[in-house]
């Protein structure tokens, strides 16, 4: 069976209230400070998530850049704001830590949509294959996987596996097929997407273009292949803050989530930033996972220790090697 007709649309998670109250006279902010400085806690935040989580955390970045920070923090407790497979990560580096999120139903639609036990019947086709897994897998896909990738380095990874190895790209399609045009590799490619990156349109964002000539396009690759054709350029989270950082352009119509915003506006002040919208008709594109984090749930996590990630042991140790394999590509 292919896995198109195998693997079942999720239903996208609805506002889930606050399972604790927090009193309102808190000073949720100062909470969280006192907090992380007792627990000796990191606070890890993506770009993807709130301003105000942002300017709260530790460290803010890209998954790349997060994965690398929690191999090398010395902290007791890493709170992660950020959605599931981000933390997995996180805690299949630090098996002997606590890794809280402020909410465990945060997910990714990449992840969910790769089941680890309909993957491993799909790899039976390709037994001589090298499985290049995306970060935004499951800790029980990156244990079937050679090696792990993060949108910043993909093109890097796969470019280090011998040149005449067959590969396995999973589970991000569209940021499979940049990445063969990319290196010129050939790769057989799981079908998945993201729910947030495809809903930008070529049409919506030559409408965009045409409003606004001045504008340069810039896209995750996660976006689909029409509007990367189209985009001046293409990067990580990261890669797209640091272009509209250090642009000479002072423009830019952006097709990633509106959470990278944050940092382009605070870091180059009175750039124009115009975020692609969707084809729904919102004016915006928010990830629905990334948002269920908030600043309250993350002062309860501090608090109680708890929701925690973990990852059984078994495919923790597993999963480790194809993640240690890309942190050693630098
Ligand atoms: P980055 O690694 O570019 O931050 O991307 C993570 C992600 O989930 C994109 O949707
Ligand atoms: Fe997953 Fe897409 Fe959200 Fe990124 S934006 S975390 S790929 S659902």
């Amino acid at each position: 069976m292919s896995p198109e007709a195998a693997v079942p649309s999720m239903p996208l998670p609805t506002a889930i209230p606050d399972r604790k109250t927090v009193d309102p006279h808190i000073d949720v902010e100062a909470e969280i400070d006192r907090l992380r400085k007792e627990r000796n806690a990191v606070i890890l935040a993506h770009y993807y998530q709130d301003g105000v989580i942002q300017d709260l955390a530790d460290y803010v970045g890209d998954s790349l850049g997060l994965s690398q920070q929690a191999a090398k923090t010395d902290a007791d407790v890493i709170a992660f704001c950020g959605v599931h497979f981000m933390a997995e990560t996180a805690k299949i580096l630090n098996p002997n830590k606590t890794v809280v999120m402020p909410d465990l139903d945060a997910g990714c639609s990449l992840a969910d949509r790769c089941p680890p036990d309909l993957f491993a019947k799909w790899l039976e086709q390709y037994p001589d294959h090298l499985v290049v897994s995306y970060i935004n897998t499951s800790a029980a896909i990156k244990a079937l996987s050679h090696i792990i990738c993060t949108s910043s380095n993909a093109v890097r990874v796969v470019g280090s596996l011998p040149s005449d190895a067959k590969i396995v790209f999973a589970p991000d399609r569209h940021l499979g097929r940049w990445v063969m045009k990319n290196t010129g590799r050939d790769m057989v490619l799981w079908p998945g997407f993201c729910v947030v990156h495809e809903q930008f349109t070529a049409r919506k964002m030559l409408q965009l273009k045409a409003a606004n000539p001045r504008a340069q396009l810039i896209a995750h690759p996660e976006c689909e292949q029409a509007v990367l054709d189209m985009a001046d350029f293409i990067g990580s989270t990261t890669g797209l803050i640091e272009h509209v950082v250090n642009s000479e352009h002072d423009e830019f119509i952006v097709a990633t989530e509106m959470g990278v915003t944050h940092q382009m506006m605070a870091r180059r002040p009175g750039v124009k930033i115009l975020c692609a919208p969707p084809e729904s008709g919102c004016q915006c594109a928010t990830c629905p996972y990334m948002r269920l984090n908030t600043t309250e749930k993350l002062y309860l996590a501090l608090r109680d220790l708890e929701p925690q990630v973990d990852v059984p042991a078994d495919i923790r140790e597993r999963a480790l090697l194809p993640v240690q394999r890309m942190l050693d590509l630098g």
